[in-house]
């Protein structure tokens, strides 16, 4: 089963007629690669560590079992692939206006082959210092299956040797202001906006398909069930994510 072909037959003229579009994502996104979610069946969250490990405060207090933690989720995304949903997206932004808005961490957008997403919550392969302005990218650690020891001596900046930490949005932390600005503008500027895989829990991604919606974006959520963005939404498809993509975004 799966939507009928009506309905993605009105989705993939929407996408052919649409001047603007934005793909905004969620966990869900990576669910089928076998990324686990944050609420749900299955949910990391429900593992104490994330909440008490998420945190500046942690870091600050005992940053080798910050950083351990880090590790052990780097090393499990050594073991996933993106899916057909993550391949649909890049291969169909390569030929329509498309803006990709993720709050996933994960770097799958990347790795399926899309440019520049706005990484609303950060990139676990990215770190920064926590003195001075220096970044470092590790992605090319999943596209070499680099394995870290979760013991291994923690990242020192280049420049300055002070301690580096994962480029990543803890719990009480303020987004980057030049993405979640730009996601917004996107978000003002489309016809069409898929949101896709999150649970519209966690503001201010949140309020960006009310934004869209508000803007007069035809706004199409794709879940596995309803959320709080459900009745928002102009219409809903319940289903995974890699499945119905393809079917939507094929050229
Ligand atoms: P959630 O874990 O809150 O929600 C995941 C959503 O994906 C749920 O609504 C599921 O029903 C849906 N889902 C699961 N499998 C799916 C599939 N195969 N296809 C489509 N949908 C599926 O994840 P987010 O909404 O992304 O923030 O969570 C938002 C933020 O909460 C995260 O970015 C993280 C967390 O705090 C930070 O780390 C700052």
């Amino acid at each position: 089963m799966g939507a009928p072909e009506a309905v993605i037959t009105d989705l993939t003229r929407r996408v052919a007629d649409a001047q603007s579009i934005v793909v905004f994502t969620g966990a869900g996104m990576s669910a089928e690669s076998g990324v686990p979610t944050y609420r749900g069946q299955g949910g990391l969250w429900k593992n104490f560590r994330a909440q008490d490990l998420a945190t500046l405060e942690a870091f600050d207090r005992d940053p080798a079992l910050v950083w351990g933690w880090y590790r052990d989720r780097r090393n499990k995304l050594l073991e996933v692939e993106p899916n057909d949903g993550h391949r649909a997206i890049a291969e169909a932004a390569a030929r329509i206006p498309v803006t990709l808005v993720t709050q996933n961490v994960d770097g799958l957008h990347t790795f399926a082959g899309s440019t520049d997403p706005l990484e609303l919550h950060g990139n676990i392969w990215r770190e920064h210092c926590t003195s001075c302005p220096a970044t470092s990218d590790k992605s090319h650690h999943w596209a070499e299956k680099i394995v870290e020891a979760e013991n291994d001596p923690l990242p020192e900046c280049p420049d300055c040797e002070a301690l580096m930490r994962p480029s990543v949005v803890w719990f009480g932390e303020q987004l980057d202001a030049r993405v979640i600005e730009a996601a917004f503008k996107a978000a003002e500027g489309c016809d069409l906006m898929f949101v896709i895989g999150t649970s519209g829990e966690v503001q201010p991604a949140a309020s960006l398909p009310l934004v869209a919606r508000r803007a007069g974006a035809f706004v199409v959520e794709i879940n596995l069930e309803p959320t709080l963005l459900t009745d928002r939404c102009n219409t809903s498809l319940f289903e995974p994510a890699a499945r119905v993509l393809p079917r939507i975004l094929a050229g």
